[in-house]
């Protein structure tokens, strides 16, 4: 079994830019689009987080603070010789104890439609038609994760 470390990851920090990193090689230069041509100014704004094994990122995620308690959770990404081994998991279940504990209520996401199935196996439930988003379709979806 790899060690795999799950850590908060500070905006002005070089995990930071990794996970830049990882989140473009995933989920933007395949659809011939970077990260980097977006606005990121508002990210310092946002918590990030990753999952590691020794000093290498294998995934990563951004949550975006909402009204009431809500949080949108955005750009998750697990690098690719690590995905199918529980590494997306880890991250999203360590993250919702984050959360928790800081008193979100609800977590809120845009799943791309290729997506839908992981986000069910955590506990997430559509809500309304597909849409197009980066050229491929989504749907949103939520989790409640404090009843209180
Ligand atoms: C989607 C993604 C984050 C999943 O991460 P992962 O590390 O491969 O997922 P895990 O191995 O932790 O899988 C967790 C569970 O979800 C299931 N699962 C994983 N990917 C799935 C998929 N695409 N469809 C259906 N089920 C899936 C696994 O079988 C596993 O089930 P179990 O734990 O109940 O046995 C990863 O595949 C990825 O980065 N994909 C490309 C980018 C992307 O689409 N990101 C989401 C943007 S909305």
């Amino acid at each position: 079994m790899l060690m795999r470390k799950f850590l908060e990851i500070a905006h002005d920090s070089n995990q930071y830019r990794q996970a830049c990193l990882l989140r473009n090689a995933v989920l933007r230069q395949p659809l011939g689009l970077s990260l980097y041509d977006e606005d990121l100014d508002a990210e310092a704004s946002y918590r990030h987080f990753g999952v590691f094994v020794g000093n290498e990122l294998a995934g990563c995620l951004v949550i975006i603070p909402l009204e009431s308690n809500k949080v949108q959770l955005k750009q998750m990404a697990v690098e690719d010789e690590f995905r199918g081994k529980g590494f997306g998991r880890l991250l999203l279940e360590e993250v919702q104890e984050c959360l928790i504990a800081s008193g979100v209520k609800e977590i809120r996401l845009h799943a791309r439609e290729t997506a839908l199935g992981f986000y069910e196996r955590l506990g997430f439930v559509g809500e309304g038609a597909r849409f197009l988003e980066v050229s491929i379709p989504h749907q949103v979806m939520w989790k409640r994760i404090r009843q209180d």
